[in-house]
C-alpha cells in the first residue's frame, strides 16, 4: 500500500478528499472528541474487513456505527426506545454509544453476531461533514494497533497504523481523550457496558431511574478484553498513599522509569515525568497522550499514580485497570 497522507481537517479539499478515499472503499483515521476512529464506509463489507486487517483485530468484535445525524440510526436500528431517544436528544453529538437493537439486514461482520447494533453520533465537526458529504455511515474503531493505546493525535495514528491506510484526517488533539461511554438498551434495563465521561449518574439523571450498581464493562461488552489499551512498556499503577514509599522500594539502581502523576511529583527517581491532573475529564483528556510519550521516551517501566477510589474516577479506573501489567493499592 501506497504511504499514508496526513490530510488537515481545517480545509474543505481535504474533507471532501476524505470522504473520496472512502467511497473508493479505503480506510481513513478521523477525529472524534474521544479519540481518533479508524473508518470505513459501513455499507461496504469489504471495507469493513480491511478495518480487522488494519488494525490485527480477530474478527468477531463489533464495531460501532457512525452517524451524522441520530436520524440516520433508523437505516440501522430496529426499534428506538424512549429511553434512547432521551439519551440522544441529552447526549448527542457526544462521547456516548447506545447498544440498540439491530435491523435484520445489518450485516453480522459490523455487529460480531450480536443481537445489538452499536451507533453514535460524534461531536468532531470534521468527521460529521465528511459522513455528510459520503451520505453514509462510518464503521470507526479506535485507530490503534489490536491491543495498543487509542490515539489521541493523528500523530499517534501514524505511529501505530503509517502504511496501512489510505489517509488520517488531523483534527488536533481529542477533547475527551477516552473512548465514549457505551450503555447497552438492548435489555429489560438500561446497562452501561463500558464507562466513559458521560457518568452512570449523568444516565441517572436523564433517564430519571437508578441503574444496577457495579455493572462494569468486561463481562458485557465482548471485545472488551482485560488486557487492552497497553503501552509497550511494562507499566505499573501506584496509589497515592503507597507512591512515596513503593517507588524507590521497587525500582533497581540503573533502572529508568517514566512516571505518570498527578499528587506525588517523582523527583529525581524518574527519568521522565508528566504531570496530569486532580480533575478527572482532565486527568482522562492527558492520560493517553502521557502513556504514548512514555512509550517514545526509552523507560524501562512506567509507574502511574493511581487516582482516588472514587466514583468519578471510575472511567480512568477502567482504563488504567487494562493499561497496567500490576497494580499496588
Ligand atoms: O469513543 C469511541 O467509542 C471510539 C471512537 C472512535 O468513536 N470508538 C471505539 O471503538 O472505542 P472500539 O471498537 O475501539 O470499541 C468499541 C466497543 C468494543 O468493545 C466493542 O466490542 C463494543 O464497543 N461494541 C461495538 N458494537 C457492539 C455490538 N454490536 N454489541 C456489543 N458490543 C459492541
Ligand atoms: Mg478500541
Amino acid at each position: 500500500m501506497p504511504e499514508t497522507i496526513k490530510l488537515d481537517a481545517t480545509q474543505t479539499t481535504d474533507i471532501e478528499k476524505a470522504a473520496s478515499l472512502l467511497l473508493a472503499g479505503h480506510l481513513v483515521a478521523m477525529p472524534t472528541e474521544t479519540v481518533y476512529g479508524l473508518a470505513a464506509d459501513a455499507s461496504n463489507e469489504q471495507a469493513v474487513r480491511k478495518v480487522f486487517e488494519a488494525k490485527q483485530r480477530p474478527v468477531g468484535h463489533p464495531l460501532i456505527v457512525h452517524v451524522a445525524s441520530p436520524e440516520r440510526i433508523r437505516y440501522w436500528v430496529d426499534r428506538v426506545p424512549e429511553a434512547a431517544e432521551k439519551l440522544i436528544n441529552t447526549f448527542w453529538p457526544g462521547p456516548l454509544t447506545l447498544l440498540l437493537p439491530k435491523k435484520s439486514d445489518v450485516s453480522d461482520f459490523i455487529t460480531g453476531g450480536n443481537p445489538g447494533v452499536a451507533v453514535r453520533m460524534p461531536a468532531h465537526p470534521a468527521t460529521v461533514a465528511t459522513m455528510e458529504k459520503l451520505g453514509r455511515e462510518l464503521v470507526a474503531p479506535s485507530a490503534n494497533p489490536y491491543g495498543r493505546i487509542s490515539p489521541t493525535t493523528a500523530e499517534h495514528v501514524l505511529g501505530g497504523l503509517s502504511g496501512k491506510i489510505a489517509a488520517v484526517l488531523d483534527g488536533g488533539d481529542c477533547s475527551v481523550g477516552i473512548e465514549s461511554t457505551i450503555v447497552d438498551l438492548t435489555g429489560e434495563t438500561p446497562v452501561i457496558a463500558r464507562p466513559g465521561q458521560i457518568s452512570q449518574s449523568d444516565i441517572e439523571a436523564c433517564l430519571g431511574i437508578t441503574l444496577a450498581p457495579g455493572k462494569g464493562a468486561s463481562q458485557v461488552v465482548p471485545g472488551s478484553v482485560k488486557r487492552h489499551y497497553q503501552p509497550v512498556t511494562p507499566t505499573v499503577g501506584v496509589a497515592t498513599d503507597q507512591f512515596a514509599r513503593l517507588l524507590p522500594e521497587i525500582t533497581p539502581s540503573g533502572e529508568r522509569i517514566g512516571v505518570i502523576w498527578w499528587q506525588s511529583a517523582p523527583g529525581e527517581l524518574a527519568s521522565e515525568s508528566i504531570m496530569l491532573s486532580a480533575d478527572p475529564n482532565e486527568y482522562a483528556r492527558m492520560l493517553y497522550t502521557a502513556m504514548h510519550s512514555m512509550d517514545q521516551a526509552n523507560v524501562d517501566r512506567i509507574f502511574i499514580e493511581l487516582p482516588p477510589r472514587e466514583s468519578r474516577w471510575l472511567a480512568v479506573h477502567d482504563r488504567l485497570g487494562r493499561a497496567c501489567t500490576e497494580q499496588f493499592g
